[in-house]
Formats: structure tokens, C-alpha cells, sequence
């Protein structure tokens, strides 16, 4: 059985979410033991060293991760599988879905050249309803009608986990 962690940092929930079917999918069909860690709780979090294969996620505001999950990219993940998602509105919106993709995922991971990830999403997201009147227009792209608060998509998300269940299945 392999040893998988799941880190992710959040606002509002969202990304935390995403991680617990991730974890669902992986533990019941590719046979990994799964630790899931907000890092927000940065100083407690499990020791790399105990895991094979690491997912690393972050949700997005005014284009950017949160703090400690972007520091955890740091890391030396060495010969560690690692996958990387981050959960956007702008992801989850087809006209803004390349410039998500490129802004919020592939410049960031650019900034650590020997992090090679062996997979990377960029998912919608869930704006909570009560946040909607506290965001700054001017720092937002797109107004969202209502009803599209929630743009994630749960069958791209699923699918996704089952091909990182494939690759972190592999020796
Ligand atoms: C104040 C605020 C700012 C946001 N800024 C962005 C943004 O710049 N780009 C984007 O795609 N989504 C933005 N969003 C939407 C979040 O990325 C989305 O809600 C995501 O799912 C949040 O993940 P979390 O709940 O795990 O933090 C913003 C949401 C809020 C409430």
C-alpha cells in the first residue's frame, strides 16, 4: 500500500472539498493510505519523508494561493509522485478557463523548476454567497450571475483523481 498526502490551503472550504473525494477515490480504488492536511496548521503538518506520492492544492483569491501552500512548494519532494490543482471561479469559466490555468497553475509552478508534476488541474470553484457583496470589482475579472456561485466541476474532479490513482498506483 502507498503512503499519499493530501495538503491544501483554503478561504472558504471550496479546495477542501475537491481534497476529500480526491482522498475517497484513492484510498477505496488505488490502494493508498491518505492523510489529508489543511495548512493552515503549517507547524504540525505530517513529515513528507512518511509519504510516496503528495497532492498540493490551494484555492484562489485575487489570483493568488494562499500563503503556506504556495511556501509548501518549496519543498524537496525529491523522487515523490506529486500532483498540483488550485480551485478558481475563473478555472471553472470556459473563456477564463486557459488564462486560469496559465496564471494561477503554470506560472506558479514555474517558479520551482525541479518540482515536476506528474499531473496538475485547475478546477472551478464556490464563491459562499455571503462573500459575493465583499468582493472588490475592481480586483475580479468577470461578475458572476447568481446561480453560477459554484462552477466546480465534481465529474472533471473525479476524473482526474482516478488518473492520479493510476499514476501513484505504479512503482
Ligand atoms: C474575495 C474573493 C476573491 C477571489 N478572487 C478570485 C480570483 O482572483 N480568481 C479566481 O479565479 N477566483 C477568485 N475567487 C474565487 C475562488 O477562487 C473560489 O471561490 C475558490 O473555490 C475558493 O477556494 P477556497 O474556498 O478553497 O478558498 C475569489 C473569491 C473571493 C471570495
Amino acid at each position: 500500500m502507498k503512503e499519499t498526502l493530501i495538503v491544501y490551503g483554503t478561504r472558504y472550504g471550496a479546495t477542501t472539498e475537491a481534497c476529500a473525494v480526491i482522498q475517497k477515490i484513492l484510498e477505496k480504488e488505488y490502494d493508498q493510505h491518505v492523510e489529508i492536511w489543511d495548512l493552515e496548521n503549517w507547524h504540525a503538518c505530517p513529515d513528507l519523508n512518511d509519504f510516496d506520492n503528495v497532492i498540493i492544492a490551494s484555492g484562489i483569491k485575487y489570483g493568488e494561493w494562499t500563503e503556506n501552500s504556495r511556501k509548501y512548494l518549496s519543498n524537496d519532494f525529491g523522487s515523490k509522485k506529486v500532483a498540483v490543482f488550485i480551485s478558481s471561479i475563473y478555472a471553472g469559466e470556459d473563456e477564463h478557463y486557459e488564462h486560469a490555468y496559465e496564471k494561477f497553475l503554470v506560472d506558479v509552478l514555474e517558479e520551482h523548476p525541479n518540482l515536476k508534476p506528474v499531473a496538475k488541474a485547475a478546477f472551478g470553484g464556490r464563491i459562499p454567497k455571503e462573500q459575493l457583496p465583499n468582493i472588490a470589482p475592481e480586483r475580479i475579472l468577470i461578475r458572476l450571475p447568481e446561480h453560477q456561485y459554484d462552477n466546480r466541476n465534481w465529474d472533471l474532479i473525479e476524473e482526474w483523481a482516478h488518473q492520479v490513482g493510476k499514476l501513484f498506483k505504479e512503482d
